[in-house]
């Protein structure tokens, strides 16, 4: 399965911000955000990942990251030159995907909880259509919203509808076959000129191979996209690590709980940011997993 990070955009709500820099690298406290996304396909299992940005930002994010080879991952980029739409991802990553499943997240979604790893985990090995999820709103206008039957099959799909049916909200992670390329070469833009990602879903709805997931109470759920939201994502990550002691998106310790890496380089890695609370943080996790941490204690974490 290939992954996509789509990290481009205008971020138009987060302006001055945007202006001279990425919204995908934004710190949410400890980190730049798309580690958030980055650690949620990871712990899907996927490791052969595009990140889709606009084209000044390439290389700042080629930077952070390099080829991905010392995490474990093989990580690719590509410009994507003005914001066509979500469904824009692959057209920009068909070269990428090569006929496989694909995996893809948005650059500002931020998730954590109990059970997201397994969840995760089950919804790369679907084996044809997509999965998409459902998570509950107060107020779902703002977003793709959901609407299922008694029996929680999913019935419709509308982008930010004036009157949702439901409070489903659908986040920006989904998980598609083979066949979202050539279903992304028949749409036509939206009205706001867009290729939406509704549509696409839309498609595979009409299919009956749309599969929705609801993520429950215990998974948290944000974007980032707006000065409140920000600093809610940061206050939100920093009240988690210190009321649990570890650490969310934490890139470094996923690549060797999912043995992507090995303790030593987990260490090697840690040490070079060993002047921050957070490389002490990924060089204290080495250390405890080659002494035998029990698993389970990050497995259902993110
Ligand atoms: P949005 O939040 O919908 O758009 P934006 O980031 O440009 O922000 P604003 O609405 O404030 O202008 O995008 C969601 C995510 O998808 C975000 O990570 C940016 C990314 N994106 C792209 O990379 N390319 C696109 O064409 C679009 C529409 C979004």
């Amino acid at each position: 399965m290939k992954g996509i990070i789509l990290a481009g955009g205008n971020g138009t709500r987060l302006q001055p911000l945007t202006f001279a820099g990425s919204k995908q690298l934004a710190p949410v406290y400890d980190k730049p955000m798309i580690y958030y996304p980055l650690s949620v396909l990871m712990l899907a299992g996927v490791r052969d990942i595009l990140i889709i940005t606009r084209p000044t930002e390439l290389p700042l994010f080629r930077a952070l990251f390099g080829d991905g080879r010392r995490l474990g991952l093989s990580i690719e980029y590509a410009a994507q030159d003005e914001p066509r739409g979500i469904a824009d991802a692959f057209r920009v990553g068909e070269d990428h995907i090569r006929g496989e499943h694909c995996a893809l997240i948005l650059g500002d979604n931020l998730f954590h909880g109990a059970n997201l790893p397994s969840l995760l985990r089950r919804s790369a090995l679907k084996n044809s259509g997509c999965v998409l999820f459902g998570h509950e709103v107060a107020d779902p206008r703002r977003f793709g919203v959901a609407e299922i039957d008694r029996k929680g099959r999913l019935v419709s799909i509308e982008e930010k509808p004036r009157h949702p049916r439901s409070n489903l909200a659908i986040p920006g992670m989904y998980f598609f076959d083979a066949q979202v390329v050539d279903i992304t070469k028949g749409l036509v833009p939206s009205a706001r000129g867009e290729l939406e990602i509704t549509d696409v879903l839309r498609v595979y709805l009409e299919q009956g191979t749309a599969e929705l997931v609801w993520l429950g109470r215990g998974v948290t759920w944000m974007d980032t996209g707006t000065h409140e939201s920000l600093l809610e994502a940061g206050t939100f990550v920093r009240d988690m690590q210190r009321r649990q002691g570890t650490r969310l998106g934490c890139i470094e310790e996923i690549a060797m709980y999912m043995g992507y890496i090995d303790p030593d380089d987990c260490h090697a890695l840690g040490a070079e940011m060993g002047g921050s609370p957070y490389g002490q943080y990924v060089m204290e996790r080495a250390r405890a997993f080659s002494t035998g941490m029990p698993p389970t204690a990050l497995s259902e974490e993110l």
